[in-house]
């Protein structure tokens, strides 16, 4: 690597007056401005782009606490990569959630029981990094929570101190609330997850609807109060009827954020890869489902006419590739003559 002042000696000589118009069928193409010879290149890996800016105030519990007071929906999003992060929080999401779905939408497993702890706080990092407004939860995967408070508590603060995020989510009912009152005394915020837990879908029987009957309305009931009562800052409250989340969410003081839980929650949280349509068409998406977007088929009309470009060499073209100086390619050209 030459030392800093050789370089800027050799754009000094590389100075030649720019050439009238761009002409890219002809060899002056090959003039180009001193400036951009000797500019360096911004990396583009960084997919903030321009340094971090966001003029949205730090959602924290208390704005939480005062959307619910307000009547104000609180909204929630995943976000399981920093892309993926960056966008929820720029599009002003109060809440973000590294669900442990990122198990099966983003890293192709079959069910969010295989995701190990160490694969869910790589997932928080990078998240965490891109989020500068938004509340940031990570979900507890299956296996680091169950065993006994102590395990969970374990768990939550690695989260806190190697995932980065604010808060944890883990599901279950009255059974977790010692685990809850364990996690949440010692400052770290649950957001509690009861209705359909998808850990537990063997025991479930698969993905169904909960809380159909009068006896499980008022078994899910007795959970939300457990789980509020041990300390949960909200809970979400998944796949069950619309009526139940609703007088649910009327008896209890934290939030409810539903998923295929109805309109009557206090917030809404969806998989972000299923909403924004990032996968192709035919697949099942669950009926509670609201799909805005369509990034599948723009990734892959995007991709497409790039393979299209590189076939019929329209890509790169000449506004695609590093410049050099007429003096200097003579040069080259020379000294390689009689290579
Ligand atoms: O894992 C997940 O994405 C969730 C949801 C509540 C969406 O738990």
């Amino acid at each position: 690597m030459p030392p800093a002042g050789s370089i800027r000696r050799s754009c000094a000589r590389l100075v030649r007056p720019t050439p009238p118009a761009l002409n890219l069928a002809s060899p002056a193409r090959r003039f180009i401005p001193i400036s951009a010879a000797c500019q360096t290149r911004p990396s583009s890996h960084s997919p903030m782009g321009a340094p971090p800016s966001n003029p949205r105030k730090t959602v924290t519990l208390s704005t939480l606490r005062s959307l619910h007071k307000k009547g104000d929906p609180i909204t929630m999003l995943t976000a399981h990569d920093f892309p993926s992060a960056h966008v929820a929080d720029h599009a002003g999401m109060d809440m973000i959630l590294v669900g442990d779905s990122l198990a099966m939408v983003a890293l192709g497993m079959e069910d969010t029981s295989e995701i190990l702890l160490e694969e869910m706080l790589l997932h928080c990092r990078s998240v965490a990094r891109a989020t500068q407004s938004a509340f940031t939860v990570g979900d507890l995967p299956m296996g680091t929570y169950e065993i006994s408070p102590q395990q969970a508590l374990g768990t939550a603060i690695r989260y806190i101190k190697e995932g980065r995020v604010q808060g944890i989510k883990l599901e279950g009912g009255k059974e977790m609330a010692p685990t809850i009152r364990k996690i949440t005394t010692a400052g770290i915020p649950v957001l509690g997850h009861i209705g359909l837990t998808p850990q537990r879908q063997n025991a479930l029987g698969g993905f169904r609807v909960q809380a159909r009957t009068s006896d499980g309305a008022l078994r899910l009931l007795e959970d939300a109060l457990a789980v509020q009562e041990a300390g949960c800052f909200a809970v979400v409250l998944e796949a069950v009827p619309a009526e139940v989340a609703a007088l649910v969410t009327q008896k209890l003081s934290i939030p409810t954020i539903g998923i295929g839980a109805g309109a009557g929650c206090s917030g809404q949280v969806l998989v972000q890869t299923d909403m924004v349509g990032n996968f192709p068409p035919g697949r099942y998406i669950p009926r509670f489902v609201k799909q805005y977007g369509d990034v599948w088929g723009e990734a892959k009309r995007a991709i497409e006419a790039y393979r299209d470009d590189v076939k019929s060499g329209r890509y790169p073209a000449p506004e695609h590739t590093y410049p050099m100086s007429r003096e200097e390619l003579d040069a080259f050209s020379e000294a390689i003559k009689d290579v």
